[in-house]
């Protein structure tokens, strides 16, 4: 073929070629080791002395003008790849970075990190019992007899089929912290004074403002002396650092078998004001806590002498005091697993 046409067909390949890869070929199709050009420049040799010169000078011409081509080719490629990459690869520095979620406490455990403050600046300890419990610690101690009516009181979830070390005592889901007044007194000796959050289990129907499950925080003071009056003072006191505000609480006489006398706290419901509401079952008040003198035959069972030391006790609905603080209007909310719920505190 002649050179000129040569020329001309590689010139339209060349045109075409966008890829390095395409040009390596190219390269290869006409300056390789079997390549057009290198085939004619080996036949050289063949030919008459001016041919040869003609034809060789021509050729090398054509090989150095390829050269060229493909260098140049080869830059605009390399070129352009370089700015498609660039502009994939754009980063754009002044977007904000995304927020990195941070974990938080639940609401329950605001309000009991709270509690827990105020009442260490009392001069009480924070102390923890078990979540399952036997009969023993649950109602006898508390002078809650087999039997006795006021086991209703607490609708309970028994365990099945286990048999506490106490011969005849069952186990069960405690029904209240009321059991952790026992064992803390069973050993160590008055002057007391001890609160004890935890969560426990009530055999119920749920509504918004019931649980099968809540949290109690229970409080209990033994010393020389005690009267209802010391007794209401810190109530009033805890209530006030609580709410961060005054508030007006009640004592409305109760009962349970081991306080004698027995209150119940109630607070005015800031929800409604005091007008009734879902919360406060339309009473206007809420229910925080049971409370009452510790009776003697409690003192009695864990070898306490009733006629030296007495005190008071009590049992705070911490998810009630977490819901009037934070204006939650149902218990349930707590316990849901609901983030757009929990994401709000
Ligand atoms: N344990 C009682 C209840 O759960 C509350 C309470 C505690 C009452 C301490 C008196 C003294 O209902």
């Amino acid at each position: 073929m002649e050179i000129k046409n040569l020329k001309k067909q590689a010139q339209e390949e060349l045109n075409l070629i966008g890829k390095i890869e395409e040009l390596k070929k190219f390269e290869e199709k006409y300056l390789g080791k079997e390549g057009k050009i290198t085939k004619i420049l080996r036949s050289l040799k063949n030919l008459s002395d001016k041919e040869r010169k003609k034809i060789g000078k021509e050729t090398n011409e054509f090989k150095d003008y390829l050269l060229g081509e493909i260098e140049k080719r080869r830059e605009e490629i390399r070129k352009r790849e370089i700015e498609e990459k660039e502009k994939e690869e754009w980063i754009d520095i002044t977007i904000p970075p995304k927020k990195i979620e941070k974990g938080h406490l639940h609401p329950l455990s605001l309000a009991q990190e709270r509690i827990e403050e105020i009442f260490v600046s009392f001069g009480f300890s924070v102390i923890e019992g078990p979540e399952i419990e036997n009969e023993w610690y649950n109602f006898d101690a508390l002078n809650i007899p087999k039997d006795h009516p006021a086991r209703d009181l607490w609708d309970t979830f028994w365990i099945k089929s286990q048999k506490s070390k106490v011969k005849s005592q069952k186990w069960l889901l405690r029904t209240h912290t009321s059991p952790v007044q026992v064992r803390y007194m069973e050993k160590h000796n008055p002057p007391l004074r001890i609160i004890s959050p935890g969560r426990i289990f009530r055999y119920e129907a749920t509504d918004a403002s019931h649980e099968i499950n809540f949290y109690q925080v229970e409080g209990l003071m033994i010393d020389r002396d005690i009267t209802v009056a010391n007794f209401y003072f810190i109530m009033d006191e805890f209530f006030k650092s609580f709410f961060r505000k005054e508030t007006k609480i009640r004592l409305r006489p109760s009962f349970f078998p081991f306080t004698e006398p027995s209150f119940e706290i109630d607070i005015v419901c800031s929800l409604c004001k005091g007008k009734g509401c879902s919360v406060c079952s339309k009473r206007g008040w809420i229910e925080l806590a049971g409370a009452g003198m510790v009776h003697p035959n409690v003192l009695k069972a864990v070898k306490i002498d009733p006629k030296k030391w007495q005190g008071f006790a009590f049992g705070l609905g911490l998810d009630r005091l977490a819901m009037i603080k934070y204006k939650i209007n149902d218990i349930r909310l707590f316990y849901s697993g609901d983030l757009r719920f929990l994401r709000q505190f």
